[in-house]
């Protein structure tokens, strides 16, 4: 199978969460953009979904999913997105496609958290992948030296806004051992607005697209 058929594959397997739900949280990405395409099906069951970014808004609008600002609900059911890694313990690094505060929002605020992933992103550790630290543009210089008193090799991922008109510091050569540990530290230098490891409001369930089949980690 092609990594785009794994990430069908694991698309199609996330249905069977929202089943029942009205209400579901939706992240960002190619993977869960497979996932929004098969959201077709569910009009009208589904009545209304919590975006991630201003691209997966488009593409839910697209498929005839209604777009609902997650200030007017109390709690999501559930919250299904991709990821860059994942871990054995559910931790993950995401943001690479730069939505990863309004993501993480999200996930904080839903009940499940199904992460779906094609298993190019199964890891033993974290950290291969960049990891994506979104920060207050005037503050980039200052976090960036922070970053680097933690082992890490920031670099600027220039001419890049995100949906929140911040900047984006991908850091580099991290062997993360304790995601909830660096994930606290990283989010506690002044300017950071947050980092892409979900790891102390991690996944609840992770599926794996491997092509033969599809893995479940609870
Ligand atoms: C978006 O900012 C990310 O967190 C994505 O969830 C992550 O990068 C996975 O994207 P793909 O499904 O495109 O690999």
């Amino acid at each position: 199978m092609t990594q785009d058929e794994l990430k069908k594959q694991v698309a199609q397997a996330a249905l069977q969460y929202i089943d029942g739900e009205t209400i579901i949280g939706v992240g960002t990405g190619s993977t869960v953009n497979f996932f929004i395409d098969m959201l077709a099906d569910y009009k009208g069951k589904i009545k209304a979904a919590a975006s991630s970014s201003d691209a997966t808004t488009e593409r839910l609008k697209g498929v005839g999913i209604p777009v609902i600002e997650l200030n007017s609900v109390d709690e999501i059911g559930v919250y299904v997105d991709g990821a860059d890694e994942v871990d054995t313990n559910k931790k993950l690094i995401k943001g690479g496609g730069g939505a990863l505060t309004r993501e993480k929002i999200i996930a904080a605020a839903s009940k499940k958290f199904v992460c779906i992933v094609d298993s190019t992103k199964s890891v033993d550790v974290l950290g291969a992948f960049p990891l994506p630290v979104e920060v207050i543009p005037m503050s980039r210089n200052y976090v960036a030296n922070e970053l680097e008193k933690l082992g890490g090799r920031p670099v600027w991922r220039k001419d890049y806004y995100t949906d929140n008109g911040c900047e984006i510091l991908d850091v580099h050569g991290l062997k993360i051992v304790d995601p909830v540990k660096l994930e606290t530290i990283i989010n506690g230098i002044t300017g950071v607005v947050t980092n892409g490891l979900f790891a102390a409001r991690d996944a609840d369930v992770v599926l794996v697209g491997n092509g033969d089949k599809v893995d479940t980690i609870k």
